[in-house]
């Protein structure tokens, strides 16, 4: 028994470095916490992209080991591997694809979640904070329209709220392999395409997928969906599933969600909408109407780590019918008996695939605690009309071909050289534009058209970047034109 005795305090030496004294939490701390203000206090001046050929290798230099590094290194290595290459999505100059946030008051909800570490996937056991997810998933469905039995989610992100919803609307609808080839899913070619991977995530990928006719605004054309789930039934096809967009991601459209809700229901299928993006413009007097029909969605996506700028970690599925979420999900595990069955508040383990999870909640309850809704409202409102204000400017300026008129905060458009291919020079112009770093812009191809898009959500985008992408546009247009054929 001496032995063993030894040997245990022997390793509990070792072991015990993984409880650092107080005075290496402090040091530690500290020096992470000078990086991050330092970060946060210049993050106006520094590039939105870098352009270069570092990725990230030198971190292959220091291999994981045995031994320890110390904070100076680990922190030295973050920085020229992890934080200077490429995009840099704190910047409130990100305003490619779908610009995240990153507010601070959120990475101190995860310092204390991940501290403290409460178990948020079962009731039972940490009833405090699946009392508080549950609490902020009410909150979401109330001002998006939705009834106070909505259930849902707290998930990782869009995409896997998403696969969450269609996996749900597969069960709600008894879709069994047999009838999968007669099966029909009717969307967008706008869709994300996190919804396609979903769809076959799922089991699903055999189901018809048809891609309706849009409007010129690229949005879906309720008629034809009706028209195409009448002809389908005639044919034997077995419709089921209308999946719609609130704010698209190439520009920002909304599909005419009350309609779609209306064919839904009157062929007794399932309504998912995806508004990871846009639907938390629900927040917006002046968007709110734009949204409407949104309330009538079987199953929502919204992404708190997009339409309330927190940091990356956070997308959010509602469901209406609680059961159904349920019914998609639950487990019975033997070695789980005395948490089952706890009636109070659903357990988010019981309502996703997820048994074991960050405790999400404390990055979203935080901040609204901290703040409240009010600079939430306020930000998404600003977002809308510095798109507008965009919009509006760069119409004026000669050469520049607009998208569509912005519903939310996405604004697209490509420069017309007087001759010569188009395409061409808007790649040109966006590579000049990712060159300068300033601002980071993405571009997207509809129509076999080269198109470049800002997208307006960063908290830290303000009319002073907005007339920087203007003059940083005008100088590069120039610059090019000097040289080209
Ligand atoms: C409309 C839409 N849906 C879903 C997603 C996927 O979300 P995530 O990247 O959080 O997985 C995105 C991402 O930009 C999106 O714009």
């Amino acid at each position: 028994m001496k032995n063993i005795i030894d040997e245990i305090k022997e390793l509990e030496k070792t072991s015990g470095h993984l409880e650092p004294s107080i005075e290496e939490r402090k040091k530690n701390r500290d020096k992470i916490i000078d990086y991050t203000e330092d970060f946060i206090n210049n993050i106006y001046n520094i590039n939105a992209f870098n352009l270069t050929d570092n990725t990230g290798e030198g971190l292959l230099d220091t291999p994981i080991s045995e031994e320890p590094i110390g904070i100076d290194k680990a922190i030295e290595l973050f920085k020229d591997n992890v934080d200077f290459p490429n995009l840099n999505p704190a910047s409130g100059g990100h305003l490619g694809y779908i610009p995240g946030g990153g507010i601070y008051n959120s990475a101190l909800g995860d310092y204390l979640a991940d501290i403290t570490n409460r178990y948020s996937g079962i009731f039972y056991a940490g009833p405090g904070a699946v009392r508080m997810e549950n609490m902020l998933i009410r909150w979401m469905a109330k001002i998006v329209g939705f009834p106070p039995e909505t259930a849902g989610n707290l998930a990782s992100g869009g995409s896997i709220a998403n696969l969450i919803a269609i996996v749900t609307a597969r069960d709600a609808l008894n879709i069994k392999s047999k009838d999968i080839s007669r099966g029909v899913i009717y969307l967008s070619q706008q869709v994300h395409h996190c919804i396609d991977k979903s769809i076959r995530i799922a089991g699903l990928g055999e189901c018809e997928i048809k891609f309706v006719e849009l409007d010129d605004n690229y949005r879906i054309k309720p008629g034809v969906v009706k028209n195409e789930i009448e002809k389908d039934k005639k044919d034997g096809k077995l419709p089921w599933l209308i999946i719609a967009s609130a704010g698209t991601t190439d520009f920002g459209v909304i599909d005419p969600l009350d309609e779609l809700a209306e064919i839904a229901k009157e062929n007794k299928m399932w309504f998912h909408v995806d508004g990871a993006y846009g639907a938390f413009f629900v927040l917006s007097e002046s968007a709110k109407s734009r949204l409407k029909g949104i309330e009538k969605a079987d199953s929502l996506v919204m992404d708190p780590h997009k339409g309330l700028f927190l940091p990356y970690g956070l997308g959010v599925v509602l469901v209406k019918d609680k059961h159904k979420l349920n019914a998609a999900h639950y487990y019975k595990a033997n070695y789980l008996q005395d948490a089952i069955a706890i009636e109070e508040e659903p357990s988010p383990a019981d309502l996703s695939p997820e048994l074991t999870k960050h405790f999400r909640g404390l990055r979203l309850w935080l901040p609204l605690m901290l703040h409240g809704v009010k600079p939430f409202r306020a930000g998404l409102e600003e977002k809308l009309l510095l798109t507008r204000y965009f919009y509006e400017e760069l119409k004026k300026i000669d050469g520049f071909d607009m998208g569509p008129e912005p519903e939310l905060s996405v604004a697209s458009f490509r420069y017309i050289p007087k001759e010569g291919n188009a395409n061409k020079f808007n790649q040109l112009l966006l590579h000049e534009i990712l060159k300068d770093g300033r601002v980071f812009l993405s571009s997207t191809k509809v129509d076999g058209k080269f198109i470049i898009r800002i997208a307006v959500l960063s908290f830290r985008t303000h009319l002073q970047t907005i007339d920087l992408i203007l003059k940083i546009l005008k100088e590069k247009v120039e610059l090019l034109l000097k040289d080209w054929k």
